[in-house]
């Protein structure tokens, strides 16, 4: 045993290095980045528009199309716009749209959200009946804060002089919101509340209905973050009062993170989202390296935003800095992106 270790030793010592052609000046690295052919030849992580979602916010009426102050590029959209803007998603080669509404009126308990005749529900049944959208899937968000008078992604319950977001009679109406959107055409549900036990609530209730086959994408590990500013803009959902911190993830906590997705899975999620993108890159890695499911990131408004912002100053290029971000967030093991930017994307990568 000690003469192997000896002799080991020996040789080690006769050659010092292990491989003096893996150094320089044998190996130049830059050797693989002399050419554009050269770099994609080597290059590790790819984008394709199919990887992308598109989100959309869709309002009642007929030819609205009126800007998001803070979100150069989007729109609310009535039915009709929202079907060409979909129908253009659909040309790029887009994977697929979120959806979102803003209804005519909102209630305590966000009624509009589980109407037969809600907004996205509408939306749903005009877009499946267009041959162009075949290909596109048609995702939609299920959450009550466009909904609520209160603009919380549940129900409040006052307590004395403070209040509460009840967590179970919550999760019964995201459960029906999902039903109805999935009975109204939706290929793919995807809960945004972050209510405990929503997505098995979602599941029975889907499955009760006969819609076993419609997946849930579950917003697994969503944190409260100030990221999603201009999209309570676009969706007329900021809170009323308080703040959506007794709910949503404290943005300390990675291994909480992990606790979330657990618990979806075992809840029957069949995909998981991780939200925001760029500042949780670190969490999509450690999911992507932990669980065995398709993991989609959201580039959520703000990181749109102030991108949009740097380039109108002229400060970042826009086109480089938004394939870069995106890159980022697909090489940290998001398998598909949902961005603001992504038929601008689609359109750069032909
Ligand atoms: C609804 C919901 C929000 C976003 C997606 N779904 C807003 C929020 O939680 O306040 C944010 C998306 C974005 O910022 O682009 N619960």
């Amino acid at each position: 045993m000690s003469g192997w270790l000896f002799r080991a030793k020996a040789k080690n010592q006769r050659t010092p290095r292990y491989n003096k052609h893996m150094e320089y000046p044998v190996t130049r690295l830059r050797r693989l980045r002399t050419s554009e052919a050269m770099r994609s030849l080597v290059r590790e992580t790819h984008l394709e528009p199919g990887a992308l979602i598109y989100p959309l916010f869709i309002c009642s009426g007929g030819g609205v199309r009126s800007p998001i102050r803070s979100m150069p590029g989007v729109f609310n959209l009535s039915i009709d716009e929202a079907l060409k803007e979909a129908e253009s998603a659909a040309s790029l080669g887009i994977g697929g749209l979120l959806l979102f509404g803003l209804p005519e009126s909102k209630d305590e308990e966000g009624s509009g959200a589980w109407d037969e005749n809600g907004i996205v529900q509408r939306a749903l049944r005009e877009f499946k009946k267009s041959r162009a959208l075949k290909n596109l899937l048609l995702i939609a968000d299920v959450c009550l804060c466009e909904y609520t008078s209160h603009g919380h992604c549940g129900v409040v319950r006052q307590r004395g002089a403070s209040y509460e977001i009840e967590n179970d009679p919550s999760a019964q109406l995201i459960a029906r919101t999902a039903v109805s959107l999935a009975e109204a055409g939706a290929d793919i549900v995807a809960p945004s509340d972050m209510m405990d036990g929503r997505v098995a609530a979602i599941r029975d209730g889907l499955d009760e209905a006969g819609l076993e086959n419609v997946p849930v994408l579950s917003y697994a590990a969503k944190f409260a973050s100030a990221f999603y500013g201009p999209f309570r803009e676009a969706a007329d959902s900021a809170p009323q009062f308080g703040d959506r911190r007794s709910y949503q993830m404290d943005g300390a906590n990675l291994r909480e993170a992990m606790r979330e997705i657990d618990l979806d899975l075992a809840e029957g999620a069949d995909m998981i989202l991780m939200k925001p993108a760029m500042p949780y890159l670190d969490v999509v890695r450690a999911a992507r390296e932990r669980f065995d499911v398709p993991i989609g990131a959201y580039q959520v408004s703000g990181e749109y935003s102030m991108l949009h912002a740097a380039s109108a100053n002229g400060w970042l290029e826009q086109e480089r800095a938004m394939m870069e971000s995106l890159l980022s967030i697909r090489r940290a093991g998001a398998g598909f992106i949902v961005t603001y930017f992504a038929k601008d994307a689609a359109k750069v990568l032909g």
